[in-house]
């Protein structure tokens, strides 16, 4: 038998945004001013309340194994946020916690997911959902929300998708890469579709302190007994609490499911960082002015970020609406020239952006939509400001293909 690999294992691609930003860090550290639009993380510092909190359980010599699904103070903590923030009852014995909210999906597909069974993704979608997917034994369908109705899908969209082997929906709100937000009204009838059909739904609800739209917070659980039953509720503190590098994600499910992702958990990486998991108390229970503050900030560039692409020529982009991305349509730039080289794919435009700008975006092949770019504003303003002066100066550089080249 020959060094063979998993074909599971051999079959997920690579990151294609880890490698735009390991050429954007490469240039970086050669000194190149680069405007760095990658970056799905807050440049905040991670509040000090929460920081002394960790320093604290350090010095308490809180640092053993806790239990491998988290120590109930912050299951309790969990528990109130949900019924705070979401009207939703999930008691602690509902509550895993895990290594980020990516561990917590993984944990997920792992805990529902048998060998063929079908996890519908509404495209665009955040790049690991189909290879978390597929790692779990599962089978992606992609459904592509339509640009008029600002990248959502609709439930009829799903219904003509649904299979007997159909297991799950994966539902991302506020959405990564669309910045888009589905509205109660938008998320009723995919509700009754997942109870209609039977299956579950993840909702990835990792964004859900930061919206714009001055409107509250919808969980995909809220909609009945019959919905709450079918939904794995999915968050964490990376996004919202600017907590990247503790990672703590948790979700919220039946006392069943939970049982089973803790099992699932046990077994693979036990518990989260003890001292993450003190902090993470302190970042529910404690003053939340801070998150307020990130939120805002977040607001107000999303708003400046979308003037400037509003004003340019052959781009365009939805006003964000949550999160912190802008998710921009290159298509027509994709059509012309670039000093003679017609561009043609976002990756070949990210290149240039890149090496003749010093702008690092990100192009969304992975993301399912080949045509367009997503820029994070999870920087500050005065850099937004230079990148999108660089990125007005490339398009303004662009030309017509010339019609001799075309018949050519
Ligand atoms: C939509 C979405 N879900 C989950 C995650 C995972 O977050 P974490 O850093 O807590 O693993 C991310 C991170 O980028 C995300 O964008």
């Amino acid at each position: 038998m020959a060094l063979t690999l998993s074909e599971k294992a051999k079959n997920v691609k690579p990151s294609s945004t880890l490698v735009i930003t390991a050429k954007a860090k490469a240039l970086k550290a050669e000194g190149r001013d680069i405007v760095g639009f990658g970056a799905g993380e807050p440049d905040f510092p991670t509040p000090k309340n929460i920081c002394d909190a960790a320093i604290k359980a350090i010095q308490d010599g809180f640092t053993n194994y806790t239990p491998a699904s988290g120590i109930n103070e912050l299951k309790e903590a969990i528990s109130q946020k949900f019924k705070r923030f979401n009207h939703l009852d999930y008691a602690a014995d509902q509550i895993v916690i895990s290594n980020g909210g990516k561990h917590a999906l993984t944990n997920i597909f792992r805990a529902i997911i048998n060998p063929g069974d079908e996890v519908i993704i509404p495209a665009p979608y955040w790049l690991s959902y189909p290879e978390m997917v597929k790692l779990a034994g599962g089978v992606p369908v992609f459904v592509y929300g339509e640009t008029a109705n600002n990248y959502k899908v609709t439930a009829e969209q799903l219904e003509k998708v649904v299979t007997p082997k159909t297991k799950a929906l994966i539902m991302c709100n506020p959405n990564n890469p669309t910045g888009m937000i589905y509205s109660r009204e938008e998320l009723k009838p995919i509700a009754d579709f997942i109870v209609k059909n039977d299956i579950y739904c993840v909702s990835d609800e990792m964004y859900e302190n930061l919206m714009y739209t001055g409107e509250e917070y919808v969980s995909m659980a809220s909609f009945g007994p019959e919905a709450y039953e079918r939904t794995i509720t999915c968050s964490g503190l990376s996004k919202s609490y600017s907590m990247t590098g503790w990672r703590v994600g948790y979700t919220g499910s039946t006392r069943e499911l939970a049982k089973v992702m803790g099992s699932v958990q046990s077994h693979s990486t036990s518990n989260v960082n003890s001292v993450a998991q003190k902090a993470a108390v302190e970042a529910l229970n404690g003053p939340q002015d801070e998150v307020e503050s990130m939120r805002q900030a977040f607001e107000e560039r999303g708003k400046y970020i979308y003037e400037r692409v509003a004003a340019m020529p052959y781009v365009t982009a939805p006003k964000p609406e949550g999160a912190f991305y802008l998710f921009c349509d290159f298509s027509e730039a994709l059509e012309l020239c670039y000093k003679g080289e017609k561009i043609e794919t976002t990756h070949r435009l990210a290149e240039i952006l890149l090496n003749d700008y010093e702008v690092a975006v990100v192009p969304c092949a992975d993301f399912g939509f080949p045509k367009h770019i997503r820029l994070s504003y999870a920087i500050s303003k005065e850099t937004i400001k230079k990148g999108m002066d660089r990125i007005e100066a490339f398009l303004n550089a662009l030309e017509a293909v010339k019609s001799d080249e075309m018949a050519g």
